[in-house]
């Protein structure tokens, strides 16, 4: 939410900057800016409403600016609506600091009125342009731009990642974080600060993540890192094991197409690292055996597609461990006042590691005593580093808003540790984990093998494009996986769709069948086929227009009664969902394809959401 990145030394900083949020525009992209400073011109701001390309043009990819200090920033809209004033970077009243922002300050209408009452006048709607007047307050005070940031820091509540710029410090680059990520880029000519790694990897791969309470100050050949006490701090170093190209689209139309064809290579590296001998094994888990025997309950909280996997694990966990899981959404569950103690397992799901709702969640979590279960895919982000314990997926970066690899490979790594854990227990049969662990095993294959042909997939898309409302229906798995086909659905082609368990269609929501409404029906799970049939006979029985999706044995069966099916490889019934969910992704793709939409960045969203 907000992509902020910043540039000190030996070439032009514009370029950089710019080439830097383009690769960060998943984060927000209804406005962008960057300030850079010139020995001639002075700071030189630059910013406008819409894509980071109309900011490109206005500077000609960068070539109107010289300098090499300079911050950028691509908005996604919190206080005040996106136009070229609310867009960062802010500039105190004088003209000579410039500071971009990624987070919110919660209290910045009182520093507002208590500046406004020291004669200062403000241009725009933004909690940002409060710190970057609130910087110029303290720095004519102190006329240290250091102090007077840490000054600032300590008069500000809420969360931020900050990179300031002082035309009366040409040489430095300021940075400050606090709940919103941001980590530190060691260049060969010049030093970076980015809110992610993708948007400085084609420059370096040696980065420190910044804690939260830290301010960094950068040159073109230092970095030093100071606590909120302002004593210096050593940051450890780590390196960026993937390439460039992991973040580029490589010739695909959209990012989203290309990340839901990785699915099976990143589900491959997700698993084969944990399973030897036959075992599942988690060298990066550190449950003890007695508190694994002792566990009272368990916890899944996440949000969006993440809550999603949460919701499919509830089913196979239940049934494997024999314990109650509750799956809580993570902005309910942090105000709910949650049954947690020392017996209690949390599990938090997040892709990026960042999202504020799920992270503050787990930090109520602990607070309460329960101990927390990482599942992340972005290696170093916050919620990595606070949890007890964290397991990566190695879905490599995502770029497109609407999740799919990661959501993938969440929904195995949670299948992995559920059969660990079910190990551990003893609640499952030896039979039946080995059943589990050798067709999960064969799941990048099979996929592979349905990827290889979606013709008709793209077929049933430009049949059903234009249908207002959509219905998924679907009983236990498959209602859980009918809720995220649903969000990818509305999320990127913003028809109206909902997700329903079939058996609750009937206490409300048939009433609004009526001819030619359009139905998902959900039919993978086997041990509930004959009921998902009989749902699509009900609703076709009201004159929907029934899409069915089930596995290539009940193909037949299902061809007789739905308008359209598709068909996935059959595999263990616990796993069918992470094979069914991928028609469901791409015919979101083909559907927002045929209506002309944003697909990588849809209107309103934002990949990574670090407000509340
Ligand atoms: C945003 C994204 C979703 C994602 C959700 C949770 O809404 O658009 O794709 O599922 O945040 O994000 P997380 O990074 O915590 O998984």
């Amino acid at each position: 939410m907000c992509g902020i990145i910043g540039f000190v030394g030996k070439e032009p900083a514009a370029p950089i900057l710019l080439d830097g949020l383009a690769r960060m525009e998943y984060r927000g992209y209804d406005s962008a800016g960057v300030a850079v400073r010139s020995e001639t011109a002075g700071l030189q701001i630059r910013k406008t409403k819409g894509r980071l390309q109309v900011l490109s043009d206005l500077i000609h990819g960068g070539a109107d600016l010289d300098g090499s200090l300079g911050i950028g920033h691509t908005r996604w809209a919190t206080h005040g609506e996106p136009n070229d004033i609310n867009a960062h970077p802010h500039v105190s009243e004088n003209g000579r600091i410039a500071l971009v922002h990624n987070g919110i300050i919660e209290n910045y209408m009182e520093l507002k009125e208590h500046l406004m009452r020291q004669g200062v006048h403000f241009t725009s709607d933004t909690d940002t342009e409060v710190v970057a007047q609130l910087l110029e307050f303290h720095y004519n005070e102190c006329h240290n731009m250091l102090e007077a940031v840490g000054r600032c820091l300590r008069r500000i509540e809420g969360s931020y990642a900050f990179g300031i710029i002082c035309a009366d410090y040409p040489n430095a680059l300021i940075a400050a974080r606090k709940d919103s990520p941001l980590i530190i880029g060691y260049g060969k000519n010049g030093n970076f600060i980015a809110s992610d790694v993708t948007a400085i990897i084609k420059y370096t791969r040696d980065v420190a993540y910044m804690d939260d309470g830290e301010i960094a100050v950068l040159t073109a050949d230092s970095v030093d890192v100071f606590d909120d006490e302002m004593s210096p701090v050593e940051k450890a170093h780590s390196t960026i094991d993937w390439d460039v190209s992991a973040a580029e689209k490589g010739g695909y139309a959209h990012f989203m197409a290309k990340e839901i064809m990785e699915q099976p290579e990143a589900i491959r590296k997700t698993v084969s690292p944990r399973i030897r001998d036959g075992r599942v094994v988690l060298d990066d888990l550190h449950l003890p055996e007695e508190y694994v025997r002792g566990l009272s309950r368990i916890f899944v909280i996440a949000c969006g597609s993440s809550y999603h996997v949460g919701v499919v694990s509830k089913y196979i966990w239940e049934k494997l461990l024999r314990r109650p899981v509750e799956v809580v959404l993570a902005s309910e569950f942090r105000y709910s006042d949650p049954l947690v103690d020392e017996r209690t397992l949390v599990i938090v799901i997040s892709q990026s590691g960042e999202t504020l709702d799920t992270m503050a969640a787990m930090r109520e979590a602990k607070r309460r005593g329960g101990r927390t279960l990482a599942i992340v895919n972005v290696v170093g982000s916050s919620i990595a580093r606070e949890a007890d314990d964290v397991l990566y997926t190695w879905a490599g970066p995502e770029i497109a808003v609407a999740t799919t690899k990661a959501y993938s490979t969440q929904l195995v790594l949670m299948d992995l540790v559920g059969l660990y854990l079910a190990e551990k227990l003893g609640t499952v049969a030896e039979d039946e984990y080995e059943a589990i662990l050798s067709e999960m095993q064969l799941l990048p294959d099979k996929m592979q093998r349905f990827l290889d042909h979606t013709e008709d997939i793209q077929y049933f898309a430009s049949r059903y494009f234009n249908h207002g409302s959509v219905f998924f229906i679907g009983r236990n798995l498959d209602y859980a996986m009918g809720l995220e086909g649903s969000l990818k659905l509305k999320e990127i082609s913003y028809i109206h769709s909902e997700a329903y368990a079939s058996g609750e269609l009937k206490h409300g929501t048939i009433s609004l069948i009526e001819s030619g409404t359009l139905v998902v029906a959900l039919g993978t799970y086997a041990p509930l086929f004959d009921k998902a049939m009989s749902n699509v006979v009900e609703v076709k029985a009201r004159g929907a227009e029934v899409l069915a999706l089930t596995t290539e044995d009940f193909r037949e069966k299902m061809e007789k009664t739905a308008d359209a099916t598709i068909a996935v490889p059959v595999t263990h019934p616990l796993l069918q969902p992470s094979l069914g969910v991928v028609p469901l992704q791409l015919f979101a793709y083909y559907v927002a394809l045929q209506r002309g939409c944003d697909i990588d960045k849809p209107r309103n969203l934002a990949k990574s959401v670090t407000v509340e």
